[in-house]
């Protein structure tokens, strides 16, 4: 027997990530953030001075990535990476390496290692439709353009981060159509997905939502 997935998908700023933590805590159960390891790709190649169309230099990357993941905070080698992974320009950067088939593939073992008892929430973009297609729930959880980048606008400001309202518009939907229109592992709603619209929810109330289709499914 293997350990039970709860699989969380959905597009950038949907809050899924956050959910996903929350619902894991609430599981007693591993949490995989999938996005963090094309961030870390991304940020590893930039630093490496390998295009990030290099499907082979860019996989090799990938392969190999010292990444660990300790205490909340995300290390590639001794190096703590967790806010450098989160600029614009590595969230672009990851899209654009998530692309690439030979990356993904050299990250499928990686992910599904994090399978351990007593159960893993995994959030992303495929882990319902290719990583873990066997899992136990199926969650697509998304929200509006509109709503997402203010989200992310409010995160900023609050870091006292530069923020323009309408360049993180336009960010998100440019991701949004370049995970959703690549041939491999697209953005999408699996049949047997439940979504959940966060639009109007606070996140309360999408952990909330998302612990009652978990309580349902599995
Ligand atoms: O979820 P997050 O925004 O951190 O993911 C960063 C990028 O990594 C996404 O824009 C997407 O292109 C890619 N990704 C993916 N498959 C996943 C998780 C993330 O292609 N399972």
């Amino acid at each position: 027997i293997t350990a039970p997935v709860i699989a969380i998908d959905g597009p950038s700023a949907s809050g899924k990530g956050t959910v996903a933590e929350r619902v894991a805590a609430a599981l007693g159960y591993h949490y995989l953030d999938s996005g963090s390891l094309y961030r870390l790709t991304a940020l590893a190649a930039v630093r490496a001075g390998v295009a990030l169309d290099d499907e082979v230099g860019v996989a090799e990357l990938a392969a190999g990535l010292p990444a660990s993941f300790v205490g909340g905070r995300i290390l590639l080698s001794d190096d703590d990476v967790t806010d450098a992974i989160r600029t614009e320009e590595i969230s672009a950067g990851a899209s654009k390496v998530a692309a690439l088939p030979t990356v993904r593939a050299a990250l499928l073992a990686r992910q599904r290692a994090y399978r351990r008892f007593p159960g893993l929430v995994a959030d992303g973009r495929d882990m319902a439709s290719v990583v873990f297609p066997d899992a136990a729930a199926k969650v697509f959880l998304t929200a509006s353009a509109e709503a997402r980048a203010e989200r992310r606008y409010k995160q900023l400001i609050a870091k006292g981060m530069p923020a323009n309202m309408h360049a993180l518009l336009q960010d998100l939907q440019e991701r949004d159509a370049r995970d959703a229109q690549r041939s491999v592992a697209p953005l999408k709603q699996c049949d047997d997905a439940v979504l959940v619209d966060t639009t109007p929810l606070g996140i309360d109330e999408a952990v909330a939502a998302v612990m009652a289709i978990v309580k349902r499914q599995s």
